[in-house]
C-alpha cells in the first residue's frame, strides 16, 4: 500500500490557486522530498495532507485513510514538524510531551513510557522539567519532532525542519530522520534547498508556482544541479568578440547576459573562473565582478521541465 496518495489536489485563496491539482504517490519506507522556492506551495500542501486545511479540489489518502472523509483514521498514522513551532512555551519538555501523548489518545503510562524514551533518544533527558522557552532553536527543533513521534507513528510529516538551524543542529537533526527512516518511518520533508533534498531522500517532487514540475530520483536532479552551475561575471569592456570568447571556455555550456552581466553555465565553476583571470590578464581587461553562482530552483526547474519535453519527443518520426 502506498503510504500517500494524493489525486488532482488544489488549494485556492481567493483568487490565487496556492496548489494546482497534483498527483504523487509516496511508497511505505520512502524519505521523499517536496522540494520547491519559496511560495512554491509546499506548505500549503503539508497543511492539506495533515488536516489542517481544507482541500478546494481533488483527494489524498494517507495509508488508505482519506484525509477528509476518515481523518480521524488518517491521524492515527502520522506525526506532523509543522513550519511554525507547536511548543508551549511554558510547559516543561515532559509536559509538551505528555500533552502531545494526551491528543494522540496515548494512555498514561504508554504516554510516560514514549517520553522517556524520546528525551534519551534527542538528548534532552537533563531538561525534561525545563521550560520550553529558555530553550535553543535546535532543542525546540528536536522537541517538536519527539512530539510528533510520542505515537510512533508510520509517517512523519516535516515542513523546512532545518529552517533557522545553526549548521552542527541541522546535520543532527539530519541524521536522526536518517536514522528513523532506516528503521522504517515514512518521511515526506519539504525543503527550499536542492542539497538538502538530494543528501536526504530517495525521490524528490519539484513543485513550482503550485504545480509539479517533476517527481525524480535525486540523482537525475543532481544531472540537473551540475548543467545549471554557473559563473557571473562582468568586465570592464563587454564587447561581442569578448563575450564570443567567454562562452568558448571550456566546460561552459551556454550563456547569457544578465543586466550588465555575463552568465556563463557550466559543470565546472573553478576552471571558468580561472580561465576568465587568465584571458582577462592577457587582453588586458578588467574584472569588475565575478561570484559563481549555485543553480536556482528556477533553473533546475526549467531544465527539468526541458529534458520531460526531450524525452517526451524521442523516438517519434
Ligand atoms: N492563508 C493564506 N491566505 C492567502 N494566501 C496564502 C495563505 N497561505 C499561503 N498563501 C499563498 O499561497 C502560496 C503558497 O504558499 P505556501 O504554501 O506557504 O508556500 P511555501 O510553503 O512553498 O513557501 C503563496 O503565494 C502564499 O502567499
Ligand atoms: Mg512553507
Amino acid at each position: 500500500m502506498n503510504a500517500i496518495s494524493v489525486n488532482n489536489l488544489t488549494r485556492d485563496y481567493g483568487t490565487l490557486r496556492a496548489v494546482d491539482h497534483i498527483s504523487f504517490e509516496v511508497e511505505s519506507g520512502e524519505f521523499f522530498g517536496f522540494l520547491g522556492p519559496n511560495g512554491a506551495g509546499k506548505t500549503t500542501t503539508i497543511r492539506m495532507l495533515t488536516g489542517l486545511s481544507e482541500p478546494s479540489e481533488g483527494t489524498a489518502s494517507i495509508m488508505g485513510c482519506d484525509i477528509t472523509r476518515d481523518a480521524f483514521h488518517a491521524k492515527e498514522h502520522f506525526g506532523i514538524v509543522p513550519e511554525v513551532s507547536n511548543i508551549y512555551e511554558d510547559l516543561s519538555a515532559w509536559n509538551n510531551l505528555m500533552f502531545a501523548g494526551e491528543l494522540y489518545g496515548l494512555s498514561q503510562p504508554e504516554r510516560t513510557r514514549r517520553a522517556r524514551e524520546l528525551l534519551e533518544i534527542f538528548d534532552l533527558t537533563g531538561f525534561r522539567d525545563k521550560k520550553a522557552q529558555g530553550f535553543s532553536k535546535g532543542m525546540r527543533r528536536k522537541l517538536t519532532l519527539a512530539m510528533a513521534l510520542i505515537h510512533e507513528p508510520e509517517i512523519l510529516f516535516l515542513d523546512e525542519p532545518t529552517s533557522g538551524l545553526d549548521v552542527q543542529s541541522s546535520l543532527l537533526l539530519k541524521e536522526i530522520l536518517s536514522r528513523l527512516n532506516r528503521e522504517g518511518t515514512t518521511i515526506f520533508l519539504t525543503t527550499h534547498m536542492l542539497e538538502e533534498a538530494n543528501t536526504l531522500c530517495n525521490r524528490v517532487a519539484i513543485i513550482v508556482k503550485g504545480r509539479l514540475a517533476a517527481v525524480d530520483a535525486p540523482e537525475k536532479l543532481k544531472k540537473t544541479i551540475q548543467t545549471t552551475q554557473s559563473v557571473e561575471v562582468s568586465l570592464d569592456s563587454m564587447t561581442s568578440q569578448v563575450t564570443a570568447d567567454l562562452t568558448a571556455i571550456k566546460t561552459v555550456t551556454s550563456s547569457r547576459h544578465e543586466g550588465d552581466k555575463f552568465r556563463l553555465f557550466t559543470p565546472d565553476p573553478a576552471v571558468v573562473a580561472t580561465a576568465i583571470f587568465e584571458y582577462a590578464q592577457a587582453h588586458r581587461l578588467k574584472i569588475i565582478s565575478i561570484n559563481t553562482v549555485g543553480p536556482s530552483l528556477e533553473d533546475a526547474f526549467l531544465s527539468i521541465v526541458q529534458r520531460q519535453g526531450d524525452s517526451r519527443t524521442e523516438g517519434r518520426p
